[in-house]
This record gives C-alpha cells, structure tokens and sequence, in this order.
C-alpha cells in the first residue's frame, strides 16, 4: 500500500515475476557457513552475558541544582556543595543517586513549605556526620567557610532539616543511597550534599588538563567531560538523560583563571577570606541532562563574534594563540544561523563557547554553551595547518552545533537511543560543511568516511543493532561506536533522501518542538518525519534500526525489445559471504536506478520490500548500462550479473559513471572480494582501470582498500609485488600532479596530492622518495620549509626509508613543534619505520610524557599497521602494558581504539585465539564487543588470504611479466 503512496507513477511499472534465487548466491552458501563454524569452534560467535543494571528509582527527582565547586589546582582535589531542589513523588527514607569517586561529608534534606518532620524524632539529635575525610575538615569545616557561596540562599528552620545517617556506596553500580531518619514525605525539598572528590588524571569527570604557559611553566587547569557517565564523578546527580533539571553552577577559584560554564557570567565576586579567589556565578541554565554540563577553569584568550542570529560567540585557545581560533569562530558564526534556519528554532542560550583542552578524551564534547575540543578539533594556524585539518574542524564544529539543538534541546530518552544523537549529528554536520564549503565536495567524501565504515563493520557477525538495549556504563561507553555514529549518519542520509529535504525539514522541526526540554525516543522522530512526509517512514527505518546488517541486492538484467527487465533479490550480506540459514533478515530498501542516458538522475525510485522483485525499465536500449543506487545512498551493497557488471566497468575509465557511484562500485567489488564472492584478482583489474581518475575522494576510498590488501599480503613473501601494483596504479595521477600547487587549484587538489605522494613515497616509488628526502633535507635546515600539506607524505617516505637518525631528527621535530597538530601528524607517522630496535624505540616514545595520553593510541596503532614487525611489537607492547594502558584510560572507549588498531591486521586464524585468551585474563568490559569484532576479522584475514593469495601472486608476477597498457 505504501508502495503506491510512495511513488504511484513508479509502482504501476513494477513486476512481481519473484525468480528463482540467483546461483551464484546458491553457490557461496556453503563457504560462508564454514566460517561461521569457525567462529563457533573458538567460541567466537557469542557476546558474554550483561551485567546487571539498574536505572535510577523515580521516588525522587531533581527540579534544580545549585551547585559550588572550589577546584585546588595544586593539589588536584576539589571541595563540592550541592543544594538540589527536588521533587519526592512517594514517600521514602532514603535517596539512590548517582556517585562515584566522591566522597561525601554530610547531606541532608529539608522540606519545603510546612512539610514537618514526623512526631516522636528530634530531627536535631539524628545529626551524624558519616564521613568526614581529614584533608578536609583538617583545615576548616565545609559549611564555615567554602561555601559562604551560598549565604544568600534560601535558608530553612535548622530544625527541619533531617540529616542523612548513612551514605551507602555502591560503587560497582556508581551509585549511593541516602538513608534518612524518618520518611521524606511527598512534596518538594531541598537536598544539601557537601562532598570531595579529585581532579582525577583520567579524562573523564573534573579532571586536570596540564599546559606549558610561554614562559615554559607547567600548569593545570580544571576541566570536565561528563558525557555518557561521568557527571556522577564531579557531583552527586540524577545522572541519567531523562531526568532533567535546571543549574545554577558557581566556581570559587583563583582570580587570574578564566572560569566558565554552560551560561554566561552574572555576578563575579571576591571570596571572603582570600583575595586570590573569586566566586564566579553563572546564569541559570535551561532544563538539561546532567551529562552536558560543563566546567573549565584554566588560562586561555579568546576571539569572539556576534552570529547574524545575535548569539555571542567565543573561541578560547591556548595564551597567545587567540588567532588560532579564528577558522572555528567563523565557521560556528556561519553555522548557527544555518541550524536555526533549517530547525526553524533558534538556538536558546545567550553564548557558546568553543574551547580547546589540551588533555581530551574524545574529538569534542557538545556541553550545551561550552563545547570542549581537542586542540585539534579547534586550532587553525593559517601557515602550519594543513587542509585536512581544517576541513576536520569544519566537521567538528557542525558537529557539536548541531547536538546544541539535536540531543540538547531533545535529549534521547536512554542511551540505546544514543544513535539519534551521534547518527543525526554526523549526517548534518555535512550538510553543515557543505553550506558553508561547497568546494570541499564534502558529500563524496561522506560515503569514503562514514558510509562503507560502516558497511565494513555491520556485515560482521558481532555487529549489533543501531539500537540496542545497554545498561550498566560499560555497555554505555561500548556503543560510542561506528555503528551508532557512521551507519546512523548513512540510515538518515537514506531516509532524507527518500524524503526529500522539503518534508524531512518539516518533520525536524516538528520533532524539535513537540520534544523541546524533554527526551524522545527514536520512534517519537519517525512519528514526527512520518506526518511530515505521509511516507510510511517507522515501517521503512525499523528494518534499518532493530536488525544489525544490511543487505546485498543481487541483480541481473534482461533486455525485453527496448525494455530492461531487472530481476532483483535481497539477502543480508555477511563478511563472510551472502546470510546462509533459514530467516534471512529482510530489509525494505529504497532503491534507484539510473541508466548511461543520464547518469546522475534516477531513472526510477523503487521501495523493495520483499525477498524479490522484478522490475522494467521502459525505453532503455541494448547498448545503455544500468546501474543501481546512485549516489550510493541506499544502505546496501550490489552484486551484479557478470554481463551487468562488464557493461559497467568502461564508465570508471571513461568517467561517464559520477565520482560517487565509481567509488560505490570499486568498494562493493572490493567488499564483495574480501567476503570471497568473487576473486579479488577480478577487483585488482577494476583497480587499474582508474588510470584516468580525477577525483580524490575516489582516489582515498581506493587507497584505503589497497592498504587493507598490502596489510594482508605483508604476511606473504610477495608483499614487495603489491607494492609495485600499488606504484603503477597511483603513478599517472602523481605525475599529472607534481609536488607544487598549480595556479587555481583548490582545497581538494590539496588533499589529493598529499594522498597520493604519500602512497607513492610508502611504496618506495623512487622519484618520490628523492623527491621527498630533498625537501625534508631543506625543511629540517631551514632552507624551504615544506608546506603543511605535504608534511605528512613527506615525513612517511622519509621515515619509512629511513634510519635511526631520520627517526632522531623527527623526534627532534616533534619536540620542538608548538602546535599539537604537528606534533599529532609526527606521531602518526612515526610506526612506518622499519628496524626492530626503532620500532621499540617509537613505542616506549608512545608512553612516554612527549605523547599527550590521549595520543598514545595512534602512534600505538601506527606501529601495528606500519609493518609486519611493527604489527607484533604493538600487540607485545600491548600485553606487556596492559595495566598501564587500562589505567591509562580507565576502560573508557580509547581503549577499544586501542585495540582495533593494534591487532586487527593479523591474518593467521591461532591469532584470534590469543588475542581471545589474553583478554579472558585481562578484562576491558567497555571494549569487549570490540574484541569480539577483532577476532573475527582476523579470521576473515586468514580465510582470505587463504582463498586468495595464490591467484594474487600469480597474477602480480604475470602482470611484472606483461604490463598492461593504459
Ligand atoms: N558526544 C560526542 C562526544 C563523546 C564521544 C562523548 C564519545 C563520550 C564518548 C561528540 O558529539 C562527538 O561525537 N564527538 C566526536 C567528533 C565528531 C565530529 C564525530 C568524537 O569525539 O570523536
Ligand atoms: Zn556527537
């Protein structure tokens, strides 16, 4: 039925032939169910079981938080009061919240209005203090004299204050219970906790960020990241996403600091007793979740702006950096009139800030009013910042605004609903860069980035659905994850397509403000989107939330006088070749076809829902190709009838097919190879018909796949041939670009030439390497420094050629470098070098205090995928330090970066058994999914190499024997 609403021109066209199941499907059946079995026999195929999990008791909730910290920055602890406004709904004696790390020294609740306490107990002889930790109440009780903050308060009788007589912690839950004297009778109150806790060196929390001033003194600043559960590390709170509140955040700290908050400034106070310290008072906020609150207190500068729509915007950067921050003030001042033009609903804070923090977790932190980046993320030096950099901030920045309106104004309702935010996010943020860059090409660059990621890791057995049930943190911190944030981001490319922009606008901001200051879950967004559109959307996306996967549309044509007839057929697609077994998920697709006639329009739209369907083309002559999924936005991936296929092929020399659909149709061949549905020797020819390819992000996407590949045949004696392939396939592009920029080139040009010198240097294509040793030679003197975006092809060739003293002077480099950008691009680099003992020497450099913590990973992770040694080093490295590492990051979801990078590249099947074993005895519970993942993988590596090598290495050598001619 929806089928005709849908499209009704396009339904009358449709055929229901239902064909028999294409062989060729039939026939890989057999190899894919022997993989799975392989996985069963190492015990790979199950998740372990759930721990358990407990939402918060909904007796009590807060309505606002007045909350005081006083940060320490010597000695990196932090005294908190806090004085809830709170609602009990039943009557109760005590109160569950959440807390972890904190130690609390008193609480108590006083009820509002004429709420008394029950006859019979003397409320002023039940007063225990449970706790009290000698660093505190050694120098001077809490209520004396931190806290004068909140004299001005409103004050209740002293004798109807119950004080709590116990503070029960359960830390693995990360919560604690308030047992009261006598019942909190329904009505509202306030609860007042005074606590302490650390300013932890973890990341996470409030923790301590450390930086040098430019008179080269260390120092550390106070900073927080609470998203997804970690609120409950600086406060006592109801840290959960539904249960929302007000804030009225103040900050005691030393005069010379900058201190900021979600709000704006409203009242800046001496501190009584101590003339360095000032009391900072911030607006109070609007009604939010707990894990988007926000705090820094440090030295920054600042440039600032008015948006168009009046929102005061600042970027704080590190002292005497303010210009750096000017690419990111622009781009937020573009962008925030944009989101509020396309939510139709203005963004409700007085200011935002965008801030860089040295020590940063993640890539950014959306906390309403006060983003958090990486240096990275944020900082733009006009000379010494490369073009990928700035397009990665430009991405950051639409990133973060967009969750000010999506995911903090409508907040999901649970974390298995986490994709709405971080899925949403990372497809507007696009949207966002393409506004304001149209030159970056930023949607192509999309299906490279997100889309075939995604495809990458969903067609694994422990994939998991984008929604899925998570409780305890552990499963929280697991889902921060290429599924939730790259496949969400293709699903609501998909769907936006399939809606159109007119009506999926329309159906946002109805869904923005049916849910504004409240939470909503991801069926609330397709009841919104399905009244804008009159689209049958929940019954579209369910398959495509609930159900890990997606489908292969296997398709073969037939020409019927001057029609085509398609004949087309679904099946989930697996790593490991097509879904074998009986209840083969189906998905509906939206599918389009378009034709060689005109290649960049849908000739036809088609909803698939079922196994099969048959389809005609009208007026589509002998001679015209067909192709499905223009665009390559349909979530899927195509297997074409070889006579299909074959006609397809002249359009990626030609360049007839658009650079999106080349791209979609070399990464399915590709995908289809590795999941052993056709030879990947077949793939390597579609690879060299790119000798006329222009495009870079076709030219990224077929990089990646061809690493992927040299990985896997660096476990081969022929790893030396791949590489000469990998030489002629990228020579003609290099020499039409030439190291130095021509006039009228663009941002794009940038980014290609810098991919493309740096596969030719890696692969030891002579002129390069020269070319590249000279011009490192003249950077490290002096004589002609080497532009941003030639520094890292340059300084791979010359490490990966080089010796001890190449990898001296770029230690040196990365010493000396002022801006975390360069000193990342180093670090990143630094695993392609060759010997075992400067391996060893680059991977104790990971640990050592050069490396910010959160950058150990990559150089880790490039050791691992820089070379055959460097693959076994990383992974002894890893074990060796382990606990260091863990600790490091306290689980949390580097260390599942951690490991994907270190061991994924392993391609011999007793590997998936070691790494297993190895983490049964040293547990990482926020990264065992991705452990699973891993093992997998490298049981693919081995089948594929196994299936493949031979028919490659033949092929190479024929191929060194007779070159092909262009
Ligand atoms: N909400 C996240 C930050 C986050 C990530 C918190 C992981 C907790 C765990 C933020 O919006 C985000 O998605 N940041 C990305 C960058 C973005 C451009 C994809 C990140 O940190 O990688
Ligand atoms: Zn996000």
């Amino acid at each position: 039925m929806w089928l005709a609403a849908a499209a009704p021109s396009l339904a009358r066209r449709l055929l229901f032939l239902g064909p028999p199941p294409p062989p060729l499907l039939l026939l890989l059946l057999s190899r894919s169910s022997r993989c799975r079995r392989r996985l069963h026999s190492l015990g790979l195929a199950a998740m372990p079981e759930k721990r358990p999990f407990e939402r918060l008791p909904a007796d009590v909730c807060p309505i606002n938080y007045s909350l005081c910290l006083k940060p320490d920055l010597l000695d990196f602890t932090f005294e908190g009061k806090l004085e809830a406004s709170a609602q009990v709904r039943q009557a109760t004696n005590q109160i569950v919240m959440n807390c972890a790390d904190i130690d609390i020294i008193t609480a108590s609740y006083v009820p509002e209005g004429d709420e008394v306490p029950r006859p019979g107990i003397e409320p002023r002889l039940l007063s225990v203090k449970a706790r009290s930790p000698n660093h505190w109440t050694a120098r001077e009780s809490p209520t004396d004299c931190v806290f004068r903050c909140f004299d001005n308060r409103k004050q209740f009788s002293d004798n109807f204050e119950i004080h709590a007589t116990g503070f029960n912690y359960q830390n693995e839950d990360e919560k604690v219970t308030l047992s009261f004297p006598s019942t909190l009778q329904p009505g509202t109150g306030t609860l007042k906790i005074d606590f302490v806790g650390e300013l932890n060196d973890k990341m996470k929390g409030f923790y301590r960020s450390k930086y040098t001033t430019p008179s080269g003194e260390v120092r550390y600043a106070a900073v927080t990241q609470f998203e997804a559960t970690d609120a409950r590390r600086a406060f006592p709170c109801w840290d959960e996403p539904a249960i929302k509140a007000t804030f009225d955040i103040s900050l005691v700290v030393p005069k010379d600091r900058v201190a900021l908050s979600n709000m704006n400034v409203i009242d800046r106070k001496p501190y009584p007793d101590d003339e360095n310290v000032v009391e900072v008072k911030f607006a109070r906020t609007p009604v939010m979740s707990t894990y988007l609150v926000a705090f820094v207190v440090g030295e920054y500068d600042f440039v600032e702006t008015r948006s168009k729509d009046g929102v005061c915007v600042r970027v704080y950067t590190p002292v005497g950096k303010a210009e750096q921050g000017k690419f990111a003030l622009e781009v937020a001042a573009k962008t925030l009139p944009f989101y509020k033009d396309y939510f139709n609903v203005p963004y409700p804070l007085p200011k935002i800030d965008l801030i860089a923090i040295a020590d940063f977790a993640a890539g950014a932190m959306e906390n309403w009013g006060l983003v958090t980046y990486r240096e990275t993320a944020l900082l733009i030096d006009p000379k010494n910042s490369c073009s990928s950099s700035r397009q990665w901030v430009a991405l950051v920045v639409g990133h973060e605004l967009a969750h000010q309106w999506f995911g903090n104004l409508v907040t999901m309702e649970w974390w298995t609903h986490l994709w709405l935010n971080e899925g949403f996010a990372s497809w507007i943020e696009y949207l966002c860069v393409d506004h304001c860059f149209p030159e970056y090409d930023i949607w192509t660059q999309f299906v490279s980035a997100d889309y075939t990621r995604a495809q990458e890791l969903d067609a694994l057995d422990n994939s998991h659905p984008i929604e899925v049930s998570v409780g305890h943190p552990s499963e929280v911190d697991e889902i921060f994850d290429a599924i939730s944030y790259s496949k969400g981001a293709s699903v609501i490319r998909m769907l936006h397509d399939y809606i159109g922009d007119k009506d999926f606008k329309k159906g946002m901001n109805m869904y923005l403000t049916k849910f504004q200051q409240k939470n909503a879950a991801t069926e609330d967004l397709w009841e919104s989107l399905e009244n804008a559109s009159g689209k049958p959307i929940a019954a579209v996306m369910n398959t495509w939330t609930k159900q890990m996967g997606f489908p292969l549309i296997y398709v073969e044509a037939e020409q019927i006088e001057d029609d085509r007839l398609l004949r087309l057929s679904q099946r989930k697609f697996c790593a490991s070749g097509p879904y074998v077994g009986e209840d083969c998920p189906q998905w509906m697709v939206p599918i389009t076809i378009s034709t060689s006639e005109d290649s960049s329009h849908a000739k036809m739209k088609i909803l698939m829902d079922k196994p099969e369907m048959n389809v005609v083309l009208k007026d589509v002559k002998p001679d015209q190709w067909v192709k499905l999924n223009l665009g390559t936005v349909g979530f899927y991936r195509t297997q074409y009838s070889s006579a299909m296929l074959e006609s397809l092929l002249p359009g990626i020399r030609d360049l007839s097919l658009p650079p999106v659909d080349r791209l979609g149709l070399q990464n399915d061949l590709f995908s289809l190879a590795r999941a052993g549905i056709i030879s990947t020797v077949e793939v390597l020819k579609v690879m060299e018909a790119f000798v006329n390819e222009p495009n870079y992000t076709v030219w990224s996407d077929l990089s990646c796949n061809l690493g992927i590949l040299s990985t896997l045949l660096s476990h081969t004696d022929f790893y030396e041939e791949i590489q000469e392939f990998v030489k002629d396939v990228f020579s003609p592009i290099g020499e039409r670009l030439g190291w130095d920029p021509k006039p009228g080139e663009g941002h794009l040009d940038a980014l290609l030439r810098g991919l493309v010198l740096g596969k030719l240097g890696k692969a030891g294509h002579k002129a390069t390497l020269e070319e590249a040793r000279r011009r490192f030679k003249d950077h490290v003197e002096g004589k002609q420094i080497l532009s941003a975006d030639l520094r890292s092809p340059v300084y791979l060739t010359v490490l990966k050629h080089g010796d001890g003293t190449t990898l001296d002077i770029m230690l040196k480099l990365h010493k000396q470098a002022d801006m975390q950008e360069e000193k990342n691009r180093i670090e990143r680099v630094l695993g392609a070098t060759l010997s075992p003992e400067l391996i060893q020497k680059v991977l104790t450099f990971a640990l050592s205090e050069e490396v910010r913590p959160q950058d150990t990973v990559s150089v880790i992770g490039g050791v691992a995928g820089g070379s055959k040694h460097g693959r076994k080093a990383a992974w002894k490295f890893i074990k060796d330090n382990w606990e260091e590492l863990y600790n490091r990051y306290q689980g949390g979801f580097l260390i599942s970066r951690l490991i994907k990078l270190s061991v994924e590249g392993f391609a011999v099947d007793k590997m998936a058994g070691e790494v297993k074993a190895f983490f049964e005895s040293h547990p990482a519970p926020s990264a065992e999914r991705t452990i699973q993942q891993c093992c997998e993988n490298i049981l693919l590596n081995a089948a594929w190499l196994k299936r493949d090598a031979e028919s490659i290495h033949q092929y190479l050598l024929q191929r060194k024997a007779s070159p092909p001619t262009a």
